[in-house]
Parts: structure tokens; sequence; C-alpha cells
């Protein structure tokens, strides 16, 4: 008779039985079929992990790294404000950034000027608008302890500046005009939190160069430019007079997203900044451009401001493009009403004074 095993428990069915053969002849290394399954579930996650991470770069810092802390600009609460009102004084923050329905429905607020620098005889025009925008400012910029803010000017020193990282690190980001931020994400960033811009400079795809929550801020100069962002906004009948370039026809954004810019800023900006006289301000020749009154708005909004993308190239300088984005020269700022000098002077100024820090040359 041939002898079934020298072990009772054995039998040739028993993975437990070839394995301890194969290896030591063990009892201790036996792994049961339970055993076999956890530990290749436990070497496919394994697997699983180290290919996702290796196939994510910056995944597999997270994973397997701490992460390296990033290096924000110390922020100190109301410093903008306290280094800003040399220049403006002291009174300016009761104004709201933007205006409010309240203020013309309920009570009638006086102004003492006409558009851009106030909304003397606009009031009608402007109470239409302010009915179907909003005023508020997001609960993720409120509830910040200190507002680091970054104003992109749309000048051509941006071109290749690589700046787009930094400038998406700042807590607010805001841009001007038609300023494009696709394709050129490395040098402008991709974070816009809200884009200032007047009907005649609204040539731009909302939806393409903004983000969903960004802020589309009307700088009203006229009170035409009222009048078009109520047609645009109710789907009225567009009026096409009036405007010294064609203004968009179709413009889609959701109402919620606009607000209409305080005119007080583009006063003060006139007054205090460029120095033009009142009287000046009542005959309404010249008016800060939008990257100026932009850093003005942001002086009162933000604890930190810093600029990049500011500055024209000389003035004999006639070839040099101004703009990162497209081919036009100085000379298409001629009759503007832009006094671009006068411009940079206020600006120097406030770099000298530490109101400002420029991220590119100034
Ligand atoms: C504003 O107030 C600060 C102190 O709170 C003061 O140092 C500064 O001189 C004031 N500026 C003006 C223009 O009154
Ligand atoms: C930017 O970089 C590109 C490619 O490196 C180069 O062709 C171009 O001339 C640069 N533009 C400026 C304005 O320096
Ligand atoms: C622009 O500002 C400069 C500097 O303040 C001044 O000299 C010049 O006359 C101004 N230009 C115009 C057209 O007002
Ligand atoms: C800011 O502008 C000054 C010249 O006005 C320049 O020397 C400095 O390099 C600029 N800063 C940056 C970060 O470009």
């Amino acid at each position: 008779m041939v002898a079934r095993g020298s072990r009772d428990d054995s039998s040739p069915q028993e993975p437990c039985y070839l394995l301890r053969n194969m290896i030591s002849k063990s009892p201790a290394l036996c792994i049961y079929p339970a055993g076999w399954k956890l530990l290749a579930m436990l070497a496919l996650v394994l697997v699983v992990m180290v290919w996702y991470s290796i196939s994510r770069e910056d995944r597999y810092i997270e994973l397997f790294y701490f992460p390296i802390p990033e290096k924000k600009e110390p922020c100190f609460q109301g410093e903008a404000e306290r280094k800003a009102s040399v220049i403006f004084g002291n009174h300016t923050r009761d104004h709201p950034i933007f205006l409010q329905l309240k203020d013309y429905f309920w009570v009638k607020t006086p102004s003492a000027y006409e558009l851009p620098y106030g909304t003397k005889g606009s009031e009608d025009l402007l109470l239409r608008v302010l009915a179907i925008t909003s005023y508020s400012i997001p609960e993720s910029i409120q509830s910040l302890k200190c507002r680091r803010c970054v104003v992109v000017g749309n000048g051509h020193r941006l071109r290749n500046s690589s700046l787009g990282d930094a400038i998406d690190k700042y807590d607010v980001v805001i841009r001007l005009n038609n300023a494009p931020v696709a394709g050129y994400e490395g040098d402008v960033g991709t974070r816009t939190t809200m884009r200032l811009f007047y009907p005649e400079s609204a040539h731009f795809d909302p939806k393409v160069e903004n983000n969903p929550d960004t802020l589309l801020v009307l700088v009203a100069f006229k009170a035409m430019d009222f009048h078009w962002i109520e047609t645009i906004l109710s789907d009225k009948k567009r009026v096409q007079k009036g405007f010294w370039k064609h203004p968009p026809l179709i413009w889609d954004v959701n109402p919620k997203q606009v607000r209409i810019l305080n005119p007080f800023f583009m006063e003060i900006a006139a007054h205090k900044l460029l120095n033009l006289p009142m009287q000046q301000l009542r005959r309404v020749k010249q008016k800060p451009t939008t990257g100026l009154l932009a850093i003005t708005m942001a002086l009162h909004l933000c604890d930190l401001v810093h600029i990049a993308g500011f500055g024209y190239p000389d003035a004999f300088d006639k070839k040099q493009t101004i703009h990162y984005y497209e081919q036009i020269t100085l000379k298409s700022m001629a009759g503007s009403g832009h006094n671009v000098t006068r411009e940079a002077l206020a600006i120097k100024r406030m770099l000298e004074m530490g109101v400002l820090k420029n991220l590119t040359y100034f």
C-alpha cells in the first residue's frame, strides 16, 4: 500500500500544503486562501497609487512630501489706506466701492458732478441698471483679514514676463477692459476677480476671458453707458449712436455679476492723483485711464496693492506697441483725453511713497 503522506492534515487540494513544501516546510508560513486575496488586493492598491502619483507629478509631491508653505507677501491690515491717506485724505473709506440701489431709490443721493465724475443728471437711467444688477462684495473677499490685490495693466511689459503664477497668488486680481487671458496665462495668470470696463472696451468674450465668478465692473463715462448695459442685460433694443466706437451688441453675462463703479473714484483719481482742478472736472477735458482708476479703487478696497504691466513707452518711441496683446502704438491714445505723462508721474509718486509696489519695470 502506498503511504498517503507523512501527515494527516495535508491534502493535495490545499494551497497551504504546497507552499509549505515549496519554501520551508514550516507551518508558520502557511497562508490560507483568504490571506492570498488580501495580499493581492494590497499589492493592487499600491500599484494603482504609485501609477496615479507618477502620472500626476503634483499629486506625487502632495502624497510623498510635506507641502512647501506658500511664500506670500506679508500683509498688514489697513496699510494701503494708511499710506494712501496722505494723498486721498482720511474720509474716503466711507464711500461704497459699487453703487447701491438704496442710495438712489429711497433717497436722492446728490452729486456735484455729471459723469464720469458723478451721477448728476443720470439718476433715472442708473436706477434702472441698479435694479437688475448687484452691488455686494463677494464673501470670499469680505471674509479676508488682509486683502492682497494686484492690478494687472495691459502694458507691453507683461510680454514674456512669466508673471502668471505670481499674479494668480494674490487674493484679488483686477484686470482692465478687453485684456485677454486665454493664450497669455504664463505672463498674466488665469484668475480674474474683477474686470473694469466700459461699453467701447467690452469687446471680449466674458465666458472665455473671465472666471465664472468674475465681477464685471462698469466704469461709466457718460449716461449712454448706463443705457447700453441696461439694453444688453434686459435684452432691449440696442442703440449704436453716442459711442466713440461700437460697443458689443451681444454680451453673454449674468446681471448678478455686474457692478457699477462708484464715480467717486474717478473724481478723486482726477482731483487728488492727477491734480486736475475742480473747474476742469466740470468741463471734462481730461480724465484718468481705467488703469489709474483701478489703482484708486484698489487702494480703498485692499490692504496691499501691487501693480504689473503699467507704463507706456517713451513719447518719441513711435513704433513701440503699448499693449501685450495687440499691435497699437501711442498714436492711438491721441484725443482720448488721457494724459499719460501726468499719470506716470502720479504712479511714480505712489511707488516712491510705498503706497504701491511694481511687479514690472515702471
Ligand atoms: C490720516 O490719519 C492718520 C492717522 O490716523 C494721520 O497720520 C494722517 O496724517 C491723516 N491724513 C490726513 C490727510 O489727514
Ligand atoms: C517673447 O519670447 C518669444 C519666444 O521666446 C520671442 O520670439 C519674442 O520676441 C519675445 N517677445 C518679446 C516682446 O520679448
Ligand atoms: C500732460 O501733463 C503734463 C505734466 O503734468 C503737462 O506738462 C502737459 O501739458 C499735459 N498735457 C496736456 C495735453 O494737458
Ligand atoms: C520697479 O520699477 C523700478 C524702476 O522704477 C525698477 O528698478 C524695478 O526693477 C521694478 N521692480 C520690478 C520687480 O520690476
